[in-house]
């Protein structure tokens, strides 16, 4: 995936895991120096993040595609993947949703967005959510301004809740309500 290119033209889709696309999620997923890394919570120890990211590729490799777990594809390659887990009491009606382009050379061209704006629809759509949350930290610009372009709101802020190569950033949450997204 390295050097791809994503055009606001192409299409985005969220489909199902296939075979195919383990190749590409191992080798993003245990890189200890990928990009996204650096974005992606990097406020957790850099060795733990490693042990989870290597458990979770071999859950990966051996369980078949989940509906709380898509792939993004442009253009019929695996670019990233989107998640969701559902907020205790289970059948509440709180989702957080999580979102990750494995390739820097893809950021930045409206697919975060249109991506996410695809897992709000199926969220609403598949779930019982009443809720969405998106959480993050202040350092990470472009999933807060994906976020907010796709309708989400800032509901909670935690100032320098976290220390990142050096700096205290805040924890950030974002949400939007299913009344708010069928209104849109
Ligand atoms: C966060 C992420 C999903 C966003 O997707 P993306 O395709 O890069 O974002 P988009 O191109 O849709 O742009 C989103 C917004 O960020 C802005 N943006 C783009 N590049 C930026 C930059 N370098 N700095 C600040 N904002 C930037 C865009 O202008 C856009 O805002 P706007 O609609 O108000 O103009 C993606 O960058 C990513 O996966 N990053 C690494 C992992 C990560 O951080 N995941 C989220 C963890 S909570």
């Amino acid at each position: 995936m390295r050097g791809v290119n994503v055009s606001p033209a192409r299409p985005v889709v969220l489909r199902d895991r296939q075979p195919r696309d383990l190749p590409t999620l191992t080798r993003w997923l245990t890189d200890p120096q990928a990009e996204w890394r650096r974005w992606d919570a990097p406020y957790f120890a850099a060795a733990a993040t490693n042990k989870t990211m290597r458990a979770y590729a071999q859950y990966l490799a051996q369980n078949g595609p989940d509906a709380d777990e898509r792939v993004i594809d442009v253009d019929g390659v695996c670019v990233g993947m989107v998640n969701r887990s559902e907020e205790e009491p289970v059948g509440g009606g709180w989702w957080d949703l999580g979102i990750l382009i494995y390739d820097p050379a893809a950021w930045g061209a409206g697919t975060g967005t249109r991506a996410l704006r695809l897992w709000v629809a199926d969220t609403f759509e598949w779930t019982n959510a009443h809720v969405v949350t998106v959480s993050t930290w202040s350092g990470n610009e472009r999933m807060i301004r994906a976020a907010r372009r796709v309708g989400f709101r800032e509901c909670a802020r935690v100032r320098e809740a976290y220390a990142v190569r050096g700096q205290r950033f805040d924890s950030v949450k974002l949400d939007l309500l299913r009344a708010e997204w069928e209104a849109r």
